[in-house]
C-alpha cells in the first residue's frame, strides 16, 4: 500500500506540493475514483491510476547499465571526486547505487539499480557471480603466470584466490574470469604473479555483458530479459 502523493511524487509526476495540489483539484483518478485525498492509500502494484487523463504505471525497481568511464567514483557521494551516480542525474529512478565497486581507473560495465535484493544476491561471496576483466598488462603474460592464476594466488587473504580463467587475447592482454570480489583483486592477482595492470575494464557479469554500443559514459536501462536473466 502507498499514499497517493507519495506514489504520484515516485512516479515523478512533480514536486509533494505540485501533486497535492493535482489531487485537490481532481485531476487524479484511481480505479475510476477521483480521489481527492492525498493520504489516501492504494495497492499500488493493482490499482489504475490516471492523472489528466493519463494512466500511470508503477514502476518499484530502475536497472540501468553504464559503461563506467575511468576518473570516476563507484560511490553514491563522494567530497573530492565525480560519482558514477552524477553520470545518472538525469535518469529516471530513486534511491538508486552502483551494484559493487570498480576501482576508480577501472572502466567497464557497472550496474545501477534501486533493487537490494538482487544487489544482495549478486555481491553475495556465497555465490560465485562470474566477473569477466578485460587485463592490460605491464609485463608479456607467460604461460606460467597463466596457469598460476588459472589455480589460484596468494593475495594475502586466508585463502589462495579461487579458480580463474584466463584467455590470452595478446601477450600483454587477457580475459580473465573470477568468482570472488575483494578489494582490488584482479590488480593484486597480477601483481602475484609478478605483473602489473595497466589497464581494466570489466566486461561482463553474471549474465550481464555491457552492451558495446554504450561509449564511456553512457548508460542504458537493462532490458526485461536481461533483468530476468540477472535474477
Ligand atoms: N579488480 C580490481 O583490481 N579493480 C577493479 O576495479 C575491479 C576488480
Amino acid at each position: 500500500m502507498i499514499r497517493l502523493d507519495k506514489f504520484l511524487c515516485e512516479m515523478e509526476i512533480g514536486t509533494r506540493s505540485q501533486v497535492k495540489e493535482l489531487i485537490k483539484k481532481g485531476n487524479v483518478l484511481v480505479d475510476g475514483e477521483v480521489i481527492k485525498k492525498a493520504d489516501y492509500k492504494f495497492e499500488e502494484n493493482v490499482a489504475k491510476v490516471f492523472v489528466n487523463g493519463k494512466e500511470i504505471s508503477y514502476q518499484k525497481y530502475y536497472y540501468y547499465m553504464l559503461h563506467k568511464p575511468a576518473g570516476v567514483v563507484s560511490a553514491t557521494v563522494d567530497n573530492h571526486d565525480k560519482t558514477v551516480m552524477e553520470l545518472l542525474k538525469n535518469a529516471p529512478g530513486r534511491d538508486m547505487f552502483p551494484v559493487g565497486r570498480l576501482d576508480k581507473d577501472t572502466e567497464g560495465l557497472l550496474l545501477i539499480t534501486n533493487d537490494g535484493e538482487l544487489s544482495h544476491n549478486l555481491l553475495s561471496p556465497k555465490k560465485h557471480i562470474d566477473k569477466t576483466y578485460l587485463v592490460k598488462t605491464k609485463k608479456e603474460i607467460t604461460d606460467s603466470m597463466i596457469s598460476s592464476l588459472e589455480k589460484g594466488v596468494d593475495i594475502g587473504e586466508d585463502h589462495l584466490t579461487l579458480p580463474a580463467k584466463v584467455k590470452l587475447i595478446k601477450e600483454q592482454v587477457i580475459e580473465l574470469t573470477i568468482t570472488e570480489g575483494k578489494f582490488h583483486q584482479v590488480k593484486r592477482m597480477l601483481k602475484a604473479v609478478d605483473n602489473e595492470v595497466v589497464y581494466l575494464k570489466r566486461l561482463s557479469m553474471g549474465s550481464l555483458t555491457l552492451d558495446e554500443n554504450l561509449a564511456p559514459g553512457e548508460y542504458r536501462l537493462l532490458t526485461k530479459k536481461e533483468i530476468e536473466e540477472l535474477k
